[in-house]
Parts: structure tokens; sequence; C-alpha cells
């Protein structure tokens, strides 16, 4: 049964080989000054930054930069951020890049008219924003986290080992967001794999919770078919533009809200992944392909008929004359074995993670309870000891 819901998704975007051509109309809707914010540089390299600032000046903007946002963006960084958005009067942020560039745009989106520290406010306190809110607009170059579509913004502060995920309400999400697949094709092979476990990990996060019939979990097999095909596909070619468009999109449903909608939620691989990101800094998607064969096993007794249902519908397991643990067990074998044919990180030493770590990674683990069982703490540090 789907519980009740409100659902509004306010992005607009533009999708396609010619995506580019909504900044231009999409800039006319906001004032003269524009914040540029992007990573370390791999958008100078492929022509994205040309393409975009050629737009921006025929748009008539001024244009200021906010360069070098780093993966798994800082909360040092999120402060300098803010100093230059003010230094601007930044009317629109523009974020060309990943979810790093992404995610950190909308934290300096609350923060630049506010005057408490945006860590401690709204990544510790969790507090929502109550002043003016800097608009957002995207031009996605890498695909994985959905940030293009919805109001997550993950922050890691280095000093308290802490990686810290705010989802904002819809006045957060980009205003609009420019997606063209054939920008993606610059992806080094092991952002680009990353990108497609993220996704993965993202709809299970949301498919694995709730034993009831409804639409949402049959949207969500049909999404992770699309991605497992469309995944080997661009493995051998990663220019396919059909199979890159095809994930881009599935990302983007992926975590857009849209799926979660009248459901229960689990999110803990992430929990864990963001705990293991804190202490090592690894690119988000290894971080959770490395924790999550020994959660999907160790919580696979508590939701046994979903497990079962994941392995025909998405595997194609044949279920015939077998047990519901027969099924459900080879499901998660047959995902293992596209995780290693895509070359994930399957072990957290692989992210430079030392036996001597996992007590506080398990401290900086958060513990969700939408899941099939909520784990405790000694359970957390199985798991991550069973990863190692
Ligand atoms: O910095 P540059 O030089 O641009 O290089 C980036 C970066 O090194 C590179 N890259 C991006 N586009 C490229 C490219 N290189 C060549 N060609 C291109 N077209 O890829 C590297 C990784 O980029 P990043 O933005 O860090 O990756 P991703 O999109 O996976 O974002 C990761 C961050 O998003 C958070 C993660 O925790 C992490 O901090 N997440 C955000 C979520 C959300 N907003 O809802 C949910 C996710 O679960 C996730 O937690
Ligand atoms: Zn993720």
């Amino acid at each position: 049964m789907l519980g009740n819901f409100v659902y509004c998704n306010p992005t607009k975007l533009y999708f396609g080989k010619e995506a580019l051509e909504g900044l231009r109309k999409e800039l006319p809707k906001y004032g003269k000054n524009v914040l540029l914010i992007y990573g370390g540089g791999s958008i100078k390299k492929n022509g994205i930054y040309d393409a975009v600032v050629k737009i921006l000046k025929e748009c008539g903007k001024e244009v200021a930069e906010d360069a070098g946002v780093m993966p798994n963006p800082t909360s040092e960084k999120v402060n300098d951020g803010v100093q230059r958005a003010r230094a601007c009067k930044a009317d629109l942020l523009l974020a060309v890049g990943g979810g790093s560039v992404i995610d950190y745009a909308k934290a300096v989106s609350v923060s630049v008219h506010c005057k408490e520290d945006p860590w401690t406010k709204f990544y510790l306190n969790m507090e929502e924003p109550e002043g003016e809110i800097v608009p957002v607009g995207a031009v996605l170059t890498m695909v994985g986290t959905g940030s293009e579509m919805n109001g997550g913004s993950v922050i890691t502060n280095h000093d308290q080992k802490l990686k810290i995920g705010h989802v904002f309400g819809e006045e957060v999400f980009p205003k609009f967001a420019c997606l063209n697949p054939e920008f993606t094709f610059t992806l080094p092979q092991y952002q680009m794999v990353a990108g497609f476990y993220d996704i993965l990990c993202h709809i299970l996060e949301q498919y694995l919770s709730d034993f009831d019939d409804n639409t949402s979990d049959y949207v969500m097999e049909g999404l992770m078919r699309s991605l497992v095909h469309s995944s080997l596909i661009a493995l051998k070619d990663p220019k396919n533009y059909e199979a890159r468009s095809n994930i881009m999109w599935t990302a983007t449903w992926a975590l857009n809200t849209f799926v979660a909608m009248g459901k229960t939620t689990d999110w803990e691989v992430h929990m864990l992944g963001h705990a293991v990101g804190a202490y090592t800094n690894a690119t988000h998607g290894m971080t959770l392909s490395a924790v999550s064969m020994a959660y999907y096993r160790h919580i696979l007794p508590y939701g046994l008929a979903k497990f079962a249902r994941y392995a025909v519908n998405v595997w194609g397991v044949n279920a015939e004359g077998k047990s519901e643990k027969q099924v459900a067990e080879e499901g998660l074998a047959r995902m293992e074995d596209w995780m290693r044919t895509l070359g994930l990180a399957m072990d957290l030493k692989t992210l430079g993670v030392t036996p001597d770590m996992i007590e506080g990674i398990a401290d900086a683990t958060y513990i969700n309870e939408g899941g099939y069982k909520v784990l405790n703490r000694q359970e957390v540090i199985e798991i991550l000891k069973e990863s190692l």
C-alpha cells in the first residue's frame, strides 16, 4: 500500500545534446551577477567551461568565479564560497560539475544571507533555512548523485571526521538543470562506474523497505534493469550515447524524490559510506560498494521476500524449485558479479581503511530506522569488519 504524500519537484530540466541552450533560456530570469562554481578543472579541459562562459557573456552577465570545489566538499570551502557570493552580490549560483559542485552550491545558497555558521546550523543541527536563498542552476557533468533535481547537500568536516547530508526542501532544489549526456564522456572510468553504483544504491535504499505491493517498487525495478543493461554497454563503449543518456536519466529519477513517495526508506548503506568517506575522503560510490555486500547479506533474513523479488525481477533469477532464501542469495550473488565486472571497490582496505579506524567509523555512522533491520553499534562494527 502506498502511504500518503505530497509531491512537488520544482526543477526544470533540459535534457539532450542541446541541453546547454536551456541555460540561455533561463539566464534572463535572474539578475546580472552570476557566481560560476566548478571543481578542479575538468570543465576547462573538456570545453564545457568555454561553452558556459560564452553563453553567460552573450546574455550580458557579470561573472565571478568560485573554482576548486573538491570531491566531498568541505565546510571550510563552503565558508569561502559564502564570502565570494557576498562579494559579487550573486543573483544566481551556477554550478557546473557533479554532485560535489551542486551540493556545495546549495550549501552556499542557504548560507549567503545567514549570519550563523553554516556547518553548525544546517548540518550538525539540521536546521532549516529561514532567510533569503540565492537560486542555484546546474550544468551536470558527472552522473550519479541526482543532486541536479533534489535538495540533497552533503558536506564533510575533516576536523570533526563527519560527513553529513542535509535534504533541503524544494526551495533549495536547483531552479533548472542542463543534462547533456555527452558532457559525461570525459569522465575517468573510475568515476563513471562509481556513479553507476551510486545510482543502483540510491534505488535499493528506497526499494528495500516495506513488504507492500506498490507502484514505486515496480518503477524502481524498471530503473534498475535499465541501469544494469546500459552500464554493461557503457563499460565497453563509454561514448555510446544511448547507454550514457539512459543512465543519466535513470540517475535523475533514482533520487529526485519520486520513487520514495508513499514508502519508508532505508539509507543505511549511505550512512556507512558517508562515515567511511569522512575518514578516507574516498569516492562516494566506492564507499557504498565496499560496504554493500556485507550489509545486504546481514539484513537479508529480515527482508527475505523483497530480496527474492529483487532477485527475480531485476537479476532474472529463475525461482523454480528453489527456496525463497536460495533465490534471494542468488540475486545478491548476481549483483556482486555485476559489481566486480564494473570494477568497483569491493572492500574497505582498497579505500585506505585500517582496522584501527573501525571504531571511529562506527561512531560516525548514523543509525536509520526505515530499513528491514535497525542496526545496533555491534552490528555496524561487524559489517565494517566484514567489509575490510
Ligand atoms: O573537480 P573536477 O576537476 O571537475 O573533477 C571531477 C571530480 O574529480 C570529475 N568530473 C566530473 N565531471 C567530469 C569529471 N571529470 C572529467 N569529465 C567530466 N565530465 O569527477 C570527480 C568526481 O566528481 P564529484 O562531483 O565529486 O562526483 P559525484 O557526482 O559522485 O558527487 C559526489 C558528492 O555528492 C554527494 C557525495 O557524498 C559526494 O560528496 N552526494 C550527494 C547526494 C545528493 N545531492 O542527493 C546524494 C549522494 O548519495 C551523495 O551522498
Ligand atoms: Zn549516493
